[in-house]
């Protein structure tokens, strides 16, 4: 992929780590949303934008270490990487880079690409999806973890309104018409209660 170098090495807008306390209220069962998501053992998965590590270490688990994980954040893949030991798994292989370059740095043989509470905030979300399906296989998929479009000040964990603000947050309609350009096709929409849903996307 060609792209301008002042692209490089950016994080994108609105996508800081959460604080555990309340990131954990939220995601009582990150096992449970890995299962729901259709991963399953025998897949070769990356945990693109994978922060601390919440769903990277039940990823490891469910596919026994099949997975690529990246971040820009070294401090964030830092964290991951005691999660992902905590819990007594493996990741194939870390990346500290920038999503976007995601086509020059994983194998193109990959079953599953998830990124979770992120995509709100890449600027260009077709190139994105695009340099996504350079490395999946075909039949592969590509899941989108998102809040879903409701108000800020409705999407309340320990009291207080989280996540992304209202403007950015994004329909499933709206996340298909950025993603199918790219080459996918939606296979299925899961809700993530209370506040989230997946977008899958199928590479033909
Ligand atoms: C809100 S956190 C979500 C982390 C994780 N996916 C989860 O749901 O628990 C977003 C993550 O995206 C990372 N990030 C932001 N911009 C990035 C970029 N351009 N390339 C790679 N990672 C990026 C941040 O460092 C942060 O760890």
């Amino acid at each position: 992929m060609n792209r301008p170098t002042a692209f490089q090495k950016e994080f994108f807008p609105a996508t800081a780590m959460p604080d555990n306390a309340w990131w954990s209220a939220l995601w009582p069962d990150p096992d449970g949303i890995v299962r729901t998501l259709g991963i399953e053992a025998g897949m070769t998965v990356v945990d693109l934008c994978c922060g601390a590590g919440y769903f990277t270490a039940p990823l490891a688990k469910s596919v026994r270490g099949n997975v690529y994980a990246l971040d820009i954040d070294p401090e964030m893949l830092s964290q991951a990487r005691s999660e992902v030991a905590r819990r007594g798994a493996s990741v194939t292989e870390w990346f500290c880079a920038d999503a976007r370059d995601i086509a020059e740095l994983i194998p193109h043989e990959i079953d599953y690409v998830l990124i979770a509470n992120t995509f709100h905030g890449v600027p260009d979300k077709t190139a994105l999806a695009e340099g996504v399906a350079q490395v999946l296989r075909p039949g592969g998929r590509f899941a989108i973890v998102n809040w879903h479009q409701i108000a800020r000040e409705q999407t309340t964990v320990l009291d207080k309104p989280r996540g992304p603000k209202t403007e950015m947050r994004m329909s499933p309609e709206q996340v298909r018409a950025v993603v199918e350009p790219a080459g996918f096709q939606l296979a299925g929409l899961v809700e993530l209660p209370p506040y989230h849903y997946g977008a899958i996307f199928r590479k033909p």
